[in-house]
């Protein structure tokens, strides 16, 4: 079978299948891993083979950050996992969402953004994008009257996270499209927290899917990028965009992406699995005020959850008794979790977001969001559960101390 018969074939795969293939061009030398290309830019064989690269006229690479053989084998990956006709990818999550804005808004628009979103989110649009003359409104993600109510003529992009980070609301993504869909707005969902092992927002109604893919793509915790996946029409003004302003993905990031899209489904289910049961655990256990985690029966939107997902998510929250000086009391006594405010890694990490993470929000917009000072996020690993939850049980030990 010829090289295009083969893309052509796998074009009709199923999503495990794709996840390890898709995109995949294979060189002269029939490498069986994916190429690494590390070039900045590429050779024209005559001064007017070049110009016609440059105009447009004949197709082919030119320079890194338009076109790189790596970056495309990843966003076709991306693009055949998330069900979109195209995908960009970025050098961060950030990165995405900025070029999401750049490429779709303009002077006098307006978002409606979800109350449940990442904190750089958030500072991006009220103290970056707002400088450009675009107005944003922000809703507590779940209260769709409210979604409705803050439409406004010129509001051209709704954008949510579910599950929200750190609160694991859950947002019905169909519901928020229909509203999107009646204002000719576009709907953007950051996909981050589930990936679509888990969840395909496009199937649902969204416009465009966003993702961190430093996150659960990576897997291991070791390179940043971003990626945004949508109609073709959406994503070549995406492309026009970077083009010229350049957030784009290093080669060797999107060569790290592409390994780590290859066990993504096994992992998520890893992840989820054991986030559940000590969620569950958590739950319990004196001390512990609440446990955000969807796959929870005591989730408010548990059952929309089941509906709309493929699985729970590796990401879960508590809050404890005893406030901010608690909540450090705790994370400092675990011993094997790690510090830091990644998730989607191997190796769990346990973070207080209202210090950290959602640090740089006021106090009134953390408490707007249910970010209150005992609640620690943890992003549950891939180690073994048993040492988890001990590592947990130390830190339940110090809220007693
Ligand atoms: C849900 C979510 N969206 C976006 C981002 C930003 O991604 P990046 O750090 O790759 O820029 C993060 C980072 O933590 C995140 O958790």
């Amino acid at each position: 079978m010829n090289e295009h018969d083969r893309r052509e074939q796998l074009r009709s795969a199923r999503p495990d299948t794709q996840a390890v293939r898709a995109g995949q061009r294979r060189g002269p030398e029939g490498e069986h891993s994916e190429a690494l290309y590390l070039t900045s830019s590429y050779v024209f064989g005559s001064a007017s083979e070049a110009a016609e690269r440059f105009s447009g006229e004949a197709c082919g690479n030119v320079y890194s950050r338009y076109t790189n053989p790596t970056v495309r084998n990843f966003e076709e990956r991306i693009a055949a996992l998330e069900g979109a006709e195209q995908a960009v990818a970025t050098a961060s999550g950030m990165a995405a969402m900025l070029t999401a804005c750049m490429s779709w808004l303009s002077a006098g628009d307006h978002i409606i953004c979800s109350r449940g979103v990442f904190g750089s989110t958030t500072v991006l649009l009220n103290r970056f994008i707002s400088r450009f003359g675009v107005d944003v409104s922000y809703v507590s993600p779940t209260d769709y009257a409210g979604w409705q109510a803050a439409l406004r003529p010129r509001t051209r992009m709704l954008f949510l996270e579910t599950p929200s980070n750190p609160t694991i609301e859950i947002v019905d993504i169909a519901r928020v499209s229909e509203i999107a869909r009646a204002a000719a707005a576009i709907l953007v969902v950051d996909n981050c927290f589930l990936s679509p092992a888990l969840q395909k927002p496009l199937t649902l109604g969204a416009d465009v899917v966003m993702h961190s893919a430093t996150k659960y793509m990576d897997g291991q915790g070791r390179v940043l990028g971003g990626v945004l996946c949508g109609s073709s029409a959406l994503m070549e003004q995406a492309v026009a965009f970077m083009r010229s302003a350049g957030p784009s993905l290093s080669p060797f990031n999107a060569w790290i992406l592409l390994k780590g899209l290859e066990t993504l489904r096994l992992r998520m289910e890893a992840h989820s699995a054991s986030a559940l049961a000590l969620a569950q655990w958590l739950e319990t256990q004196p001390g512990v005020l609440k446990v955000n985690h969807c796959g929870l029966t005591s989730h408010p939107q548990h059952a929309l959850a089941v509906a709309q997902q493929r699985g729970f998510g590796g990401v879960m929250s508590f809050e404890v008794e005893g406030g901010q000086a608690a909540a450090w009391r705790f994370i400092d006594a675990t011993s094997l979790m790690s510090i830091t405010a990644n998730l989607g890694d191997a190796k769990t990490t346990i973070v207080h977001p209202a210090t950290t993470t959602h640090g740089r929000l006021s106090a009134s917009e953390r408490e707007e969001q249910g970010i209150r000072p005992g609640l620690v996020r943890v992003a549950v690993g891939l180690e073994d559960i048993e040492d988890l939850r001990e590592d947990l049980a130390r830190g339940l030990a110090a809220l007693r101390d």
